[in-house]
């Protein structure tokens, strides 16, 4: 048993009241506990986003869950590979093991389950030869509420893709699900999980680039990001679908020049799939279809000093 789930991922900010209204702007709970922020999806008892206060705007930590049984055995292998277990941040009250992992990045990981998100009725489309939908508009109304389910995944940047890719295979236990040829690894939880919910893409320095917010539909990844531009925040990307994970994606840049995604529909790894990982071209994985990339999408603006 290994790493099965990803918990919350905290960041420290230069304006706490700046991040509480951007993660509410994009659908999320958040408000001020004991000095941070703490960001939830509706009705998932489990914080999904931390903002603490500091400069520049930096990763603070990750957050992982495993059960019992996978805390004792990630402990030895932690331990049996040389690095040291901390104690929790000043003020922190999580138990579990607290570790730096190659890139010096801080992590945890505790038992926890995911808290259940909201499920949804079947999505029906028409498709030739099927009418799963009769009668009914398939365009939802322009006023429909969208929110979030779950926070899902994150990308960090690292400067050692191949050292920080080792750690979390060999020591945590994850698997690599697909690479984006020698500059992007993703990662699946052994237990079972979704196509990633972790990623490293390569630059000069370690950083966060995009967290990774579930939605119901294409048309709620369309209208979400739609409301998003109303609302002044910066388009990065999208709509469009992605090789590795297959999922629909929309990305906006939150104020600190790290991008949120808007995503639905990503492929599902279950413990027992015989899932070939493969390693893609950029230039059929990042749009599938869609627009191209953007030349900054992988800008790393924590290492330019400008986040
Ligand atoms: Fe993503």
């Amino acid at each position: 048993m290994s790493i099965r789930s990803i918990q919350h991922f905290a960041l420290t900010v230069p304006d706490l009241n700046v991040g509480r209204q951007f993660y509410n702007d994009l659908g999320l709970n958040a408000e001020e506990r004991n000095g941070t922020i703490i960001a939830h999806c509706d009705g998932r008892d489990q914080d999904e986003v931390i903002l603490i206060e500091g400069a520049p705007k930096h990763l603070h930590h990750v957050s992982f869950g495993t059960d019992e049984e996978g805390l004792s055995r990630l402990k030895q292998n932690i331990e049996a590979a040389g690095t040291k277990l901390l104690d929790p941040p000043a003020e922190w009250q999580e138990d579990g093991l607290w570790f730096r992992d190659p890139d010096d990045a801080l992590v945890h990981i505790g038992t926890a389950e995911p808290a259940p998100w909201r499920k949804d009725p079947p999505w029906l489309t028409n498709t030739p030869g099927h009418y799963d939908r009769v009668g009914t508009r398939g365009c939802p109304p322009l006023d429909i509420e969208i929110r979030p389910r779950r926070f899902a995944h994150m990308l960090l940047f690292t400067a050692d893709i191949e050292a920080k890719t080792k750690f979390f295979t060999n020591v945590l236990g994850m698997k690599v699900s697909d690479s984006v040829e020698t500059f992007i690894n993703f990662f699946s939880a052994s237990s079972g999980s979704d196509h990633h919910i972790l990623a490293f893409g390569l630059s000069s320095k370690p950083g966060f680039q995009h967290a990774g917010f579930e939605l119901g539909s294409v048309d709620e990844v369309g209208l979400a990001g739609r409301r998003m531009l109303e609302k002044g925040y910066i388009h990065c990307w999208g709509p469009g679908r992605h090789g590795p994970g297959s999922n629909y994606f929309h990305y906006f840049r939150d104020p600190w020049n790290s991008i949120s995604e808007y995503f639905c529909d990503m492929d599902y790894i279950a413990a027992d799939s015989d899932w070939q990982a493969q390693t893609w071209l950029n230039s059929d994985a990042a749009a599938y279809w869609g627009p191209e990339l953007p030349v900054d999408f992988l800008t790393n603006f924590e290492a330019l000093g400008s986040a």
